[in-house]
């Protein structure tokens, strides 16, 4: 690290914001890339350039993913009757967020988004927090138990009532050592009868097929790239993080079926494969 960034660390400690480290990729500017965003710098787009390489459909990829988590807060919001969102690992605001979909259902709707990166926490608190039912925390996810007692959570939304817990592209990036599993029974106890869980995780089917060894190339450039932690999982390891819930139908699919919002046009591609999606109700 040079003195100057050094010394930009220590002011933006000094001044409690949050520290932006240029030299490594993070997790939502990479994401940010891959959905057309601006919110990142030329060591993320190094990274999305090599993924381009082996998978040049990951950035459509990327769009479909977000349009499963538009297609899912809308039908929470609308046919479930949910009126509460935890969105965690939001990811750096695009188009569409959370509250929007969910207030364009239901204005009432309230939606607490939590990440821990400092370019969302920096850029991305004021377009999440864009009404006075949203608000972002600067949180851990791994940490239920003190996410769940953040005042910012338990005062914006009553776990009383049903509400959705969003775990939308995150939980591949808490390694086994945490215990993805542990952390999602943490979650999924702390919510109401009548909740839901929707969930995306990237799966690595490892039948020796053209799709897992993408799935391979992926986690080991997001595991070398300086990226932290992804692990891709088997399918019997994604449907043990929704343990306690019932999956709503059709189970938990690739994202681009479950309920796709009209007919295919065109075959999907391998990278359509490594990502399985699903909602579950907690009876
Ligand atoms: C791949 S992005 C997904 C963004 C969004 N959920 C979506 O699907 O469009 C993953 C997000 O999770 C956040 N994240 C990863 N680990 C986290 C943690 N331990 N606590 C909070 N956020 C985390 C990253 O900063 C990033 O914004």
């Amino acid at each position: 690290m040079t003195d100057d960034a050094r010394d930009g660390d220590i002011a933006a400690a000094e001044a409690d914001l949050p520290v932006i480290d240029m030299s490594v990729p993070s997790i939502a500017r990479v994401y940010d890339a891959f959905v057309g965003g601006k919110d990142n710098y030329e060591v993320d787009r190094a990274l999305y350039r090599q993924v381009l390489e082996f998978a040049p459909e990951a950035p459509a990829f990327a769009r479909e993913h977000r349009d499963w988590l538009i297609r899912v807060v809308r039908f929470l919001a609308g046919t479930a009757g949910i009126d509460q969102f935890l969105d965690c690992g939001s990811g750096l605001p695009t188009a569409e967020n959370t509250h929007q979909v969910a207030q364009r259902v239901n204005s009432e709707a309230r939606v607490v988004y939590v990440d821990n990166d400092p370019v969302v926490q920096a850029h991305g608190r004021a377009l999440l927090e864009e009404n006075d039912r949203t608000r972002f925390v600067a949180g851990d996810l791994t940490d239920p138990a003190a996410l769940l007692a953040d005042p910012m959570v338990r005062g914006h939304l009553d776990f009383n009532r049903p509400l959705a817990l969003i775990q939308c592209s995150t939980i591949h990036h808490v390694p086994d050592s945490q215990d993805p599993n542990g952390i999602m029974v943490a979650y999924i106890d702390a919510l109401p009868s009548g909740s839901y869980v929707a969930l995306t995780h990237w799966y690595d089917p490892a039948d020796g097929s053209g799709v897992s060894a993408t799935a391979r190339r992926i986690q080991d450039l997001f595991n070398n790239g300086g990226l932290g932690s992804a692990t891709f999982r088997s399918r019997a390891q994604i449907e043990s993080l929704f343990t306690g819930l019932e999956l709503l139908e059709p189970g938990l699919t690739r994202i681009a079926d479950w309920w796709p919002s009209g007919p295919r046009l065109k075959p999907l591609a391998d990278i359509d494969d490594i990502v399985l999606g699903g909602v579950g109700r907690k009876p």
